[in-house]
């Protein structure tokens, strides 16, 4: 009988595309998520299970009806802001809660786990592209908790052989090619859906924080990577993995940046609609520009990301939020 993948937090917006990416490899996953920021329709298969990773109980009875062989980990609180001001709620889910499913798993020889961690753990970059080898002294409660996870990982290796990835995610954004699912989150801090929706009208008062930085148009530049290839990263680690693979980690991203004003050009390009918006201070702990580099997982997972091109992605974000939006 062939094993099952629990993915948790598949209800939420790249769990949700991961979902699918397996679905249509032939896979039945089990979804688990307490759509606290997910959505119930946007898992289009598998076997969904509505619950907390802090219930032990719920997840010892899935362990032991199902036969496991890895789990990913999308679950997680992501707002970073909000992690500075009540990082308590950050603690207690990303890092209690997810201690609390890697016991669980050891308890029932799950060996296997896939973690989405984040380019938040480098903090301030001393050099770009970031590469793995770069420091990771994460610079807000969000970044914190991911590195702390990261560690775990490395002890929990040693100690108990749970093989793991780490998986460092720059940007995620796009959608789903088919408009079936994509970003929907409240409130939403990412740029893309933000200038789309200022585009669409939903949104008045869009905001591109600071246009005096040293980049060549003089705003933020950041690296964006398609929300499907990061799930086509997660079925290569979990490959890798089944072979045995050790524990290690990699950075996934596009290996090139786009500055919040290229964004916002290539949203009026697709549209052909004309953006409001206003340039405001620069926030604090913003990055002039965040790149990274994933050689490694070129070369070790041989990823290749297939939708590399920002008017690509850009514009699967466009459509789906169309659709969201009942336009
Ligand atoms: N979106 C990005 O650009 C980005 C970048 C780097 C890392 N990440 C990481 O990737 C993962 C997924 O991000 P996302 O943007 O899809 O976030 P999301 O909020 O859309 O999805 C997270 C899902 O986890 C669920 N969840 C949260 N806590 C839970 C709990 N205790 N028990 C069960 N379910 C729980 C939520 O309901 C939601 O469906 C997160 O771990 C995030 O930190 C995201």
């Amino acid at each position: 009988m062939s094993k099952y993948i629990f993915v948790a937090g598949g209800a939420g917006y790249i769990g949700s595309h991961m979902i699918l990416y397996l679905l249509e490899k032939g896979f039945e996953p089990i979804v688990y998520d307490n759509l606290s920021e997910g959505h119930r329709e946007a898992v289009l298969g598998g076997i969904f299970i509505e619950g907390d990773l802090s219930d032990s109980e719920k997840l010892k009875s899935i362990f032991s009806s199902y036969q496991i062989s890895t789990v990913m980990h999308f679950a997680a609180s992501c707002y970073v802001g909000e992690s500075v001001l009540n990082p308590r709620k950050y603690y207690k889910n990303n890092v209690f809660n997810t201690i609390n499913l890697l016991n669980n798993m050891l308890d029932f020889n799950i060996d296997k786990f896939i973690f989405s961690s984040t380019c938040a753990t480098y903090g301030n970059p001393l050099e770009i592209p970031i590469t793995e080898n770069h420091p990771q002294n994460p610079i807000n409660p969000y970044g914190n908790t991911k590195l702390v996870i990261e560690k775990v990982l490395i002890d929990y290796s040693k100690a108990y052989n749970l093989k793991s990835i780490s998986l460092r995610y720059f940007n995620a954004a796009g959608a789903d090619f088919k408009a079936r699912i994509g970003e929907n989150h409240n409130p939403e801090t990412h740029l893309i859906p933000n200038v789309i929706d200022a585009a669409l009208g939903i949104k008045d008062n869009l905001k591109i924080f600071g246009n005096d930085y040293k980049t060549p148009d003089g705003t933020c530049i950041r690296d964006y990577i398609h929300v499907l290839d990061l799930a086509q990263a997660h079925f290569l680690a979990y490959k890798k993995l089944e072979e045995g693979y050790k524990t290690s980690f990699y950075n996934l991203g596009n290996g090139k940046g786009y500055s919040n004003k290229e964004i916002v050009n290539s949203v009026e390009k697709i549209l052909g609609k004309k953006i409001n918006f206003e340039y405001a201070p620069r926030r604090e702990g913003d990055p002039p520009i965040l790149i990274g580099s994933s050689e490694k997982a070129f070369k070790e997972l041989g990823w290749k990301p297939e939708y590399y091109q920002i008017d690509k992605i850009v514009e699967s974000a466009i459509n789906w939020q169309i659709k969201l939006r009942g336009l």
